[in-house]
Formats: structure tokens, sequence, C-alpha cells
């Protein structure tokens, strides 16, 4: 397995390989890799001949306040754990060589991700298109790999490869979760073991909202009420909600393409987690 720190090495790289006719799936991370940063890992590689994870904690998308100097960084691990699966290359930029001084251009997010986490973390998406976007032109993929797990997060970024034709190809991959159901995050890792029990909730709101679907119920306010008292031990729900699941815009009742979303904080962690109905 490769690693890389600099744009032209890695960029180099990429380029030789395509011009042997390899295909290259990306994986960008933000690094305290678990199972569900390996499923992404495990499906480029299914799909494309070369699989480049990138693994840089993107400081613009941290609003003053949040966890990025506190963001675990076991980089010895995660080199481990890529290796054992098989990626072919690693990314790993520093501070400096993805925002160098007199950095100043930003990719605007597309109005899909202005509700939800848009609301709850204003400045959060313009420092998610800006460094995928830039990752874009370091190591020029055939297809990207992220996962429903950030729900909007791929929608916002679907959108901008759609509005600004980005020659790469937007792979939604599965949520992984714990046996008990817990969404995999590596945020989970600041969890007490009582904030865990707490934790789950979430993902048992969510199972509560697909068995009242089940049973016929399309109402969206009744299925956000269920939500809601299931998240009683929460700290704070931020929203849980059903939306549409391509605008992220509120749906009075159900139909075909609805999903309930969940962003809650445990303690001093925020939460998100998300099914489709
Ligand atoms: P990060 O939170 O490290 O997640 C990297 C990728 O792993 C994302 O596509 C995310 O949706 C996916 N992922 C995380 N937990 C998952 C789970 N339990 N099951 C399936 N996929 C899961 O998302 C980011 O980093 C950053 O915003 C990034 C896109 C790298 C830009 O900085």
């Amino acid at each position: 397995m490769k690693t890389f720190s600099e744009i032209a090495a890695m960029r180099a790289w990429c380029r030789d390989q395509q011009s042997r006719a390899q295909t290259i799936g990306i994986v960008p991370t933000m690094g305290a890799l678990h199972e569900g940063h390996l499923s992404l890992v495990r499906r480029a590689k299914s799909q494309c001949d070369l699989c480049v994870a990138t693994i840089f904690v993107n400081p613009t998308q941290f609003a003053e306040g949040e966890d990025l100097s506190r963001y675990p960084r076991p980089l010895e691990q995660d080199l481990e754990l890529l290796r054992e699966e098989g990626a072919d290359a690693v990314f790993l930029p520093t501070d400096a060589v993805m925002y160098p001084d007199g950095f100043g251009t930003y990719v605007n997010p597309p109005p899909v991700s202005l509700p939800l986490e848009g609301q709850s973390r204003p400045e959060h998406f313009r420092g998610v298109t800006t460094v995928v976007m830039k990752l874009f032109q370091i190591i020029p993929a055939n297809a990207a790999f992220f996962g429903q797990k950030d729900f909007q997060q791929l929608r916002v970024i679907e959108h901008m490869v759609r509005d600004l034709n980005v020659p790469v190809e937007i792979v939604p991959c599965e949520i992984v979760r714990e046996k008990d159901g817990l969404a995999m995050s590596s945020r989970n890792r600041y969890l007490s073991e009582s904030e865990r029990v707490t934790a789950l909730s979430l993902s048992r709101a969510l199972v509560k909202a697909a068995e009242l679907v089940q049973g016929g119920e399309d109402r969206a306010d009744e299925l956000e009420r269920t939500m809601y008292a299931e998240l009683s031990a929460c700290d704070k729900v931020d929203y849980a909600v059903v939306v549409d699941a391509n605008s992220l815009q509120p749906v009075r009742r159900l139909d075909q393409s609805s999903v309930a979303l969940i962003a809650a904080r445990v303690g001093n962690t925020r939460l998100i987690d998300n099914r489709i109905l």
C-alpha cells in the first residue's frame, strides 16, 4: 500500500495507473476507521481496479467549539486496517498541504445543504463540498464511495457533482451497524458506558418508525412524535423528522421516497442516524 502526503505525487500515481487502464475508486474519510469505512473500501475494490482512501480531518467543516481538536487520530491503526482491507494507496495530507497560506476559494454548497444539518451546523457543508471537490481534483477517480450514514452529506455531494459536471460516479453505500443497532461512527468512542446505552435510542426510534409504517401509518407528524418519545433520554434532539429522500424537504404523508433522519446529543457527543422508510 502506497502512502502519499503531497498533491503532485498523489496525482501522478493516479495518472500513471489510469494510463494503464486501471480504474480508481476513492473513499474519503477523516480516519478513526471502523467497519463502516472499511465497507466502503471493500465496495470500491469490488467495483474498481484500485482503491485510494484519504484520511484528512478537515478543519473547514468544523465550527468553533466543535470537536476538531479532540477528533480521534489513530493513524498507525488506520493504516494497518487499510492495508488488511487491500487499499492500494492512501492520501494523508497535512492542513498546510490542503489549505496553504492564501487559500480563499470555497465551493458554495447546493440548497439541499440548507435544512437539518445546515440549520444545526451552518458552515459545515461548505467545508465538506470544498474539501471533497479538492480531493476529486487531486485524485481523478472514476467512482467515489460515500456512506448513507451521512445521508444529507451524500445528497449534497451528489448535487455538487451534478451541478459542477464533476466526472465521477457517486456510489451510495449501506449503513453499517453494531450488533445492537448503533450506527458505527468515529464519534462513538467518545461515549461512556451509560451514554452508549442512551445512544441506542436513535436506532431504536428509527426501527419504531419503520414498524409503524409497516403497520400502515403514513402521517409524518405521528412518526416524528414516536421518534421524539423514544429519544427522551438524549440530552438534546436537534431534529427527528420524516422528509423526502431527494429534496430533504418536509412531507405530510409518506410516499415511496421518504427517509427518517435524527440528530441528537448524548452528553457532549452529537450523533446522527437515519433509515429509509
Ligand atoms: P467520515 O465521518 O470519516 O466518514 C467517511 C465516510 O464513511 C463517509 O462517506 C461516511 O458516510 C462513511 N461512514 C461513516 N460511518 C458509516 C457507517 N456506519 N456505515 C457506512 N458508512 C459510514 O464523512 C466524512 O468523514 C467527511 O465529511 C468527508 C466526506 C471525509 C469530508 O471531510
